[in-house]
């Protein structure tokens, strides 16, 4: 069965069984405490948890699930991804273990046709009503087990609902393994379908794993996960992961690049099937918004990348070989999943830049690497120090594994120890920053579950109304509930109603008053969602006590508001621009919408050019002046996608989702606050573009009284600067020009005749010297000259004593120092340089210099004391020439 009808068969299953078909959330998860969306449940966690009431009772999805766990295992066992889609369904409080049980078996033995003798069951050591369910859909106890926390108990490995699960198993064969169940061989008894018997809440596990129950669920319930790659092996009957209708083309691309089929066994396959399952993952990745950074998912998907490239080499290709596999991933899989097609020229993009710069990254890390090894060995030491390994790591990115392979090619270990050690120090250092902070959040958060559970959900008005009549229904002080807060206080309330929009989509959050009596007011500081959907306003109690129950007028700030619509709808105007321009790789990655003022991230892989950016304010600035329509409305998110309504990656929409339109140019889903027209935008102003990062842009721009505001600047200071010239704005650059050649003329005449000045007063001096010996000697000190001309002074003076022997020796007083050169014929110089012969009077002004041959200048602090050093120098020419 190919992969789609096996896609098809589970949803239609679920779909006539009552399921709400649901779509996958992007990788990049709506939840702060999760890197990238690890299982179909994620996006239902506030159902689970009871933040939020859930739409439907069941729902059913095919989610897409990265997970790095197992990185490891990929290519070593035959059922590893980093990436896989995952087929679920989903009850929230309705049905449980008897329904999940019986759905599950049905659809695996009658819908995909899996010989029942051959499916196996495990389930969680204590759970006895569930191996009695299984026995009585039929299954003998012989082929139920029974498993502990660690294979039978699912949670998402962060804080969040938890259950024990019963799990099912397909029985590949002797062939795959060992005989005895999944207890005992996973490779040959792989788990297909996870069901998991929703029913408590955990909280934040130790390094070990274990991890505290916080309490029930308010919502028990189902969350199953058929893994599609693990069922389509068997219903293709193919081996591995990789030799499904999922990735087998991929794998082609990888043996037409290494010009040789994969082997079946051996370090080669693993090879084989890393860069075919890592480029799936990487396509996907980026397809949902994640670029190669240092840290975080970005770091995730670099990794991925490194590995890929890392692996391909040791297959022996050595052209670029990401792009081509994941072209491959592309074009197999963009009829199910479109974001691969729409984010095509982005991934080459990304991928083409990512290689190269590990490419840069290898050959500078071998370069090092070299180097350390050849001092290990000169130092006769078998293993390679941990410092170096981790700067390699650390400095250069270069992997650990790579440094470990070269030092075992040159018989020599690595101290993976102390490299361990230096990495945990590293990790500590981070995190002892971020500890604090972490606790509170959590704290909070709790607070706001808790509150949240109990109280209604806050009615927004701000759409329509900047005021509104509204009734304090919880207050928060320092992270917990109080039913009351004294004057002066800053504290956190939530409105039974509220015009306040809260910070979403870029947009930050309102402020204003809430005015409960004539003596009591409160200033609104901010307002914010503690949870999906939670709103919570910051305040600050102005005048008079507030409790709990208290009711009055709550103002939204209306000029600061007013900034804030014409921001964000100039930002959808220039996210239509930017792809109409550069093209519709260049999505949203982030925004910021501030009064009449916005920053607005992008996908690019090169700076804009000047006349880019003109073009780009000016298509802004036409849209706005054509005054274009802004019109809100509401569909169901098929609707609304079918509709090409632009979805921002990492942004949580609902089932049903506010639609945006600006004019016939613009559609996006978005829960901000528009103006009613275009025009209202004001002027936009571009202010700068620059990097963020690989391939990310960022621009940020003005708008409304903010472009005004900056406009009266820049007149102003055009207005200063005609004035200072002395003439009007329109001729400030045409007289500035002339000014600046009149300038540079002056310059150079004035450096004309400095030089002929330096060259008389030289001869004058010149004829100054008197003999000594057989030479001559000029000591003076000179005054008006600058340092540099002082030494010129010397050396121009001691050629009109050529040839010598002759000595000349210069001082000057510069801005409170001492300043002394020296020019002494080429024939002194067996005596010793210049540098030495005023040695000694540099030491009386209280410094030294340098200079190597015949020309030396020295320095000092105390130019009090030149006549004396002069008196020193005079002696110590003497001395010289006289010794000849
Ligand atoms: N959440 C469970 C899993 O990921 C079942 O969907 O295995």
């Amino acid at each position: 069965m190919r992969s789609t009808q096996i896609r098809s068969t589970f949803l239609d299953f679920f779909t006539s069984r009552g399921h709400h078909q649901v779509a996958s959330s992007p990788l990049v998860p709506d939840d702060p405490t999760l890197l990238l969306a690890n299982a179909g449940m994620n996006q239902f966690k506030p159902y689970f948890l009871g933040e939020t009431n859930p739409p439907f009772p069941r729902a059913t999805s095919i989610q897409k699930c990265a997970r790095t766990s197992d990185i490891d295992n990929v290519g070593r066992t035959n059922r590893h991804a980093t990436f896989f889609e995952m087929m679920g369904n989903f009850s929230f409080g309705d049905y449980f273990k008897e329904e999940a049980c019986a759905f599950a078996w049905e659809l695996l033995t009658e819908g995909y046709g899996l010989e029942k003798d051959k499916l196996w069951i495990t389930v969680f050591e204590n759970d006895d009503e569930a191996e009695r369910i299984w026995r009585r859909i039929g299954v003998p106890a012989s082929r139920i087990q029974r498993l502990g926390m660690e294979d039978n108990y699912w949670s998402m490995g962060v804080p969040g609902p938890c259950g024990p699960c019963s799990e099912i198993n397909y029985d590949r064969g002797p062939a795959f393994g060992k005989d005895g169940g999944p207890a005992v061989d996973g490779e040959r008894y792989v788990e297909i379908w996870n069901l998991v018997f929703m029913q408590f809440q955990r909280g934040k596990g130790d390094k070990k794993g274990n991890f505290p129950i916080l309490g029930p669920l308010a919502r028990t319930g189902v969350d199953t996960g058929l893994g599609l790659d693990r069922l389509a092996a068997i219903l293709q009957d193919v081996p591995n992961v990789c030799t499904t209708d999922l990735l087998l083309p991929t794998l082609h691309a990888v043996q037409d690049l290494a010009g040789r089929e994969a082997p079946a066994e051996g370090e080669e396959k693993v090879s084989f099937q890393v860069v075919t399952e890592h480029a799936r993952s990487i396509a996907y990745l980026i397809a949902d918004g994640v670029l190669p950074a240092k840290d975080g998912r970005g770091y995730v998907l670099r990794r991925l990348m490194r590995r890929a490239v890392r692996h391909a080499r040791l297959l022996g290709i050595e052209g670029p070989v990401l792009p081509a596999v994941t072209a491959s991933v592309i074009s197999n899989l963009q009829a199910v999943w479109p974001e691969l097609s729409s984010q095509a020229a982005l991934i080459e993009q990304v991928v083409t830049a990512e290689e190269e710069s590990f490419g840069r990254t290898l050959a500078q890390g071998t370069r090092l690497l070299d180097a350390a090894i050849a001092r290990t060995r000169e130092s006769r030491s078998a293993a390679l120090p941990g410092e170096t390994a981790f700067e390699l790591a650390d400095t250069y990115g270069f992997p650990l594994e790579l440094t470990v392979e070269a030092a075992h090619d040159a018989g020599l270990t690595v101290d993976e120890d102390r490299f361990a050690a230096l990495l945990d120090e590293q990790k500590k250092r981070a995190k002892a920053g971020g500890k604090a902070k972490t606790a509170e959040a959590l704290r909070k958060l709790d607070t706001y579950r808790e509150l949240s559970a109990t109280l209604p959900r806050t009615d927004f008005l701000g759409y329509e109304h900047l005021d509104a009549e509204a009734t304090i229904t919880g207050l928060l002080s320092g992270g917990t509930v109080v039913t009351s807060a004294d004057e002066g206080s800053e504290i956190e309330l939530v409105l039974d109603r509220s015009p306040f929009y809260a910070e979403a989509g870029g947009q930050i959050g309102d402020t204003g008053t809430l005015t409960l009596t004539d003596s009591t007011r409160l200033q609104i500081t901010d307002t914010r969602y503690g949870l999906e959907g939670f709103r919570v306003h910051s305040a600050r109690v102005l005048e008079g006590d507030v409790r709990t129950g208290m009711s009055g007028e709550a103002r939204v700030d209306a000029a600061r508001r007013a900034g804030l619509m014409r921001s964000h709808s100039a930002t959808h105007i220039l996210h239509a621009v930017v792809m109409t321009i550069l093209g519709a790789h260049a999505r949203q990655q982030g925004s910021l919408v501030e009064p009449d003022r916005l920053r607005f991230d992008f996908a690019h892989f090169a700076a804009l050019t000047p006349d880019q950016l003109t073009t780009i304010e000016q298509a802004v600035n036409g849209h706005v002046l054509d005054d274009p329509a802004v019109r809100a409305w509401y569909a169901d998110r098929v609707e609304a996608e079918a509709a090409g309504a632009i979805a921002l990656f990492g942004e949580k929409y609902g089932e049903t989702v506010r639609i945006v339109d600006i004019g016939n140019f613009s559609r996006e889903l978005c829960g901000g606050t528009h103006v009613a027209h275009g025009s209202q935008v004001g002027a936009f102003r571009l202010l700068s573009e620059s990097s963020i990062g690989s391939n990310l842009r960022r621009v940020e721009a003005l708008t409304g009284h903010g472009t005004l505001r900056h406009q009266d600047t820049e007149r102003r200071l055009l207005g200063e600067l005609a004035a200072q010239l002395g003439i009007r704005p329109a001729q400030a650059l045409d007289t500035l020009r002339k000014r600046l050649t009149a300038l540079a003329d002056a310059q150079a005449e004035l450096a004309r005749l400095r030089t002929a000045d330096l060259r008389t007063q030289a001869q004058a001096l010149a004829g100054t010297v008197r003999p000594v010996g057989s030479g001559r000697l000029l000591v003076q000190k000179i005054a008006d000259v600058s340092p540099d001309e002082l030494r010129q002074l010397a050396s121009q003076v001691l050629n009109h004593l050529s040839p010598g022997p002759a000595v000349v020796i210069l001082a000057l007083e510069h801005e409170s120092k001492a300043l002394l050169a020296a020019a002494i014929t080429t024939d002194l110089l067996d005596h010793g340089p210049a540098a030495q012969l005023i040695a000694r009077a540099a030491g009386t002004v209280g410094g030294g210099g340098g200079g190597k041959g015949a020309l030396a200048s020295a320095g000092g602090r105390h130019p009090q004391h030149i006549d004396q050093a002069l008196t020193e120098a005079t002696e110590d020419a003497i001395h010289l020439l006289g010794s000849r």
